[in-house]
């Protein structure tokens, strides 16, 4: 068993991140409509877990962003997300270490806080010191309790802490964060994939 961050450097190294993102797309861009769809006013935003940064990319083009940042444990992803661009800032961090400079707008996260053993520590870490008042934490989960597709995907890709938890457990833990207005649906469900877990909440 290897740590995530390991994992994933391989990925990124191999090109195995490229296969990823275009396999979350399709969530990520409903996270981001969702996300956005009211917004009228200039937004800051952070992608955690931002892999090869393609939604740090894709978010940095919208006329409203003034500013888009990718967090990233693994430095073969942040070293690539950086060779592919130079508009916008990436770190290389454990999430659980890092905080902005400046608290931003809205932090998205796909297919990232399972890998955490407490996943309710990062929620109240980015709650407490990466929102502004009044920001959005959103993020994607794909392996749940729910979604029996995903069940043996610990074993499958060695994986040392996957942490599964049920939806009432995610929603439970953004209401112990002291987050608001929280919401929680799922996305592209189909043919037994209970589809992509999305949870949301306004600080
Ligand atoms: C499944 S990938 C998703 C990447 C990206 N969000 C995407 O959709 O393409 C999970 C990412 O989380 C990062 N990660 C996992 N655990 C982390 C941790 N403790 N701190 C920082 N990054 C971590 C990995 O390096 C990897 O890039």
């Amino acid at each position: 068993m290897k740590s995530s961050i390991d994992v994933f450097s391989d990925w990124a190294r191999d090109g195995r991140d490229e296969a990823m993102a275009d396999g979350h797309t399709s969530s990520v861009k409903a996270m981001l409509d969702f996300s956005l769809k009211d917004q009228t006013n200039p937004f800051s935003f952070i992608d955690a877990g931002c892999g090869n940064g393609w939604v740090v990319r894709m978010v940095g083009q919208y006329s409203l962003c003034n500013s888009a940042t990718g967090v990233d444990g693994s430095k073969f992803m942040i070293e690539k997300a950086e060779s592919l661009d130079s508009d916008h800032t990436y770190h290389c961090s454990e999430l659980l270490n890092w905080a902005p400079h400046e608290k931003v707008d809205l932090v998205h996260s796909m297919e990232v806080f399972y890998y955490f053993a407490n996943p309710n520590l990062l929620i109240q870490h980015i709650t407490d010191k990466w929102l502004n008042p009044e920001g959005r934490l959103i993020v994607g989960i794909d392996y749940y309790k729910e979604n029996k597709p995903s069940e043996n995907w610990r074993t499958e890709c060695g994986i040392s802490i996957m942490t599964r938890l049920s939806i009432t457990e995610w929603v439970g833990m953004f209401i112990h964060a002291g987050l608001n207005n929280i919401q929680s649906w799922q996305v592209g469900a189909k043919d037994g994939w209970a589809g992509t877990l999305v949870v949301t909440g306004i600080k």
